[in-house]
């Protein structure tokens, strides 16, 4: 029987879900470290039995005493760390947002020094990356100049530089990824979330204008789910940051995709695009894990659909909004 136990912040959140569901399903113990107690996303996501081999945890990501000791009484050996505050929490509060998103991964590591945990995964994100006017790549190589446009990507580049911090001291060795678009069932705050907020409209038969257009990189969160876990179970010596690649596609190719299954669906988009590069590439990313899971758009948009048609049908998500 394997040793490996797992212990995921932010778990309670819309990747973090997905990465429990999907190690529940491979057998693996797992904590969950969260603020909120709120399991609507995993009761979304996963069977509501399922949840019961799953460890609850409620700590705020910013006590460092805290994060040290839930790590260490989880017996945890593998760290996947996504708690955080999205663009529009860390705008709205901007000190709140370095505390949760900098000193909470500042958090994660010492609590990995406290348990004797060498190597850690956790989220960044394409925020970090500039204007696209700025760039003459259209899409961002992972060594690509960082140049982030607000709080968010401030806070998310100053986490890349802790880790490579904790790398060089204390050899905490670290894998960080950035997601651009995710998408899927439990995806539902978030300035990107209007894509997956229009697939369940269509479900319920109601209009719905995602609130921007052009070009993004768009991920299955099945897939991001697996890269973390991934990421989490390999030996990694150093400290890297790479890009999630997923599929770069414009707003109006999603929108045909959520009409591909429901055809009768009142999907609309805005053309303004969100003001960052159209994608990224992952080819290290590739060469780091070998095969990487690549749901195409128009597979995980089905697949997305299907899933929230069923949970409307059984209850788990209100038929109307
Ligand atoms: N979803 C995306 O498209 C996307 C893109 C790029 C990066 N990311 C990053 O991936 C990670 C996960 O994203 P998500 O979409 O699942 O986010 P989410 O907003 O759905 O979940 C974040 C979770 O963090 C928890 N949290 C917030 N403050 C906390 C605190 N003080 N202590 C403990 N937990 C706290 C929340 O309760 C929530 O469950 C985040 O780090 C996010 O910045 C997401």
């Amino acid at each position: 029987m394997s040793n490996d136990r797992y212990f995921v912040t932010g778990a309670m959140g819309c990747i973090g879900a997905w990465v429990v569901r999907t190690l529940v399903q491979e057998e693996m113990p797992v904590t969950i470290f969260d603020l909120s107690d709120n399991r609507h996303r995993l009761e979304l996501v996963m069977p509501a039995a399922a949840l019961d081999k799953v460890d609850f945890v409620r700590g705020d990501i910013t006590h460092t005493e805290t994060v040290k000791s839930a790590l260490v009484d989880s017996g945890a050996n593998h760290v996947i760390h996504l708690a955080a505050l999205q663009v529009p929490f860390c705008k709205a509060d901007p000190p709140l947002g370095a505390a949760v998103n900098v000193v909470g991964t500042v958090n994660m590591f010492e609590a990995a020094k406290a348990a004797g945990i060498n190597h850690l995964v956790f989220a960044s994100t394409a925020g970090v990356y500039g204007k696209k006017s700025t760039y003459e790549e259209r899409l961002m190589d992972h060594d690509s100049r960082l140049d982030p446009v607000n709080h968010y990507g401030v806070f998310k580049q100053a986490n890349e530089g802790t880790a490579r911090i904790y790398w060089q001291d204390d050899s905490i060795g670290s894998i960080g990824l950035r997601p651009y678009t995710v998408y899927g069932p439990g995806r539902d705050q978030g300035i990107t979330s209007t894509p997956t907020q229009a697939m369940l409209a269509a479900v319920r038969g109601e209009p719905y204008h995602i609130s921007f257009g052009g070009y993004t990189g768009f991920h299955y969160v099945s897939d991001v789910a697996k890269l973390f876990i991934q990421a989490s179970q390999i030996a990694f010596k150093g400290s890297e940051v790479f890009n999630i690649g997923g599929a770069v596609a414009h707003m109006s190719e999603a929108v045909e995709a959520i009409k591909a299954v429901i055809p009768e669906a009142l999907v609309t988009h805005e053309e303004t695009p969100l003001p960052f590069p159209d994608g990224q590439t992952d080819e290290e990313l590739r060469a780091l894990l070998g095969d990487v899971p690549d749901t195409s758009l128009a597979d995980g948009i089905r697949e997305t659909i299907v899933h929230f048609q069923r949970a409307v049908g059984d209850g788990r998500l209100s038929a109307s909004s």
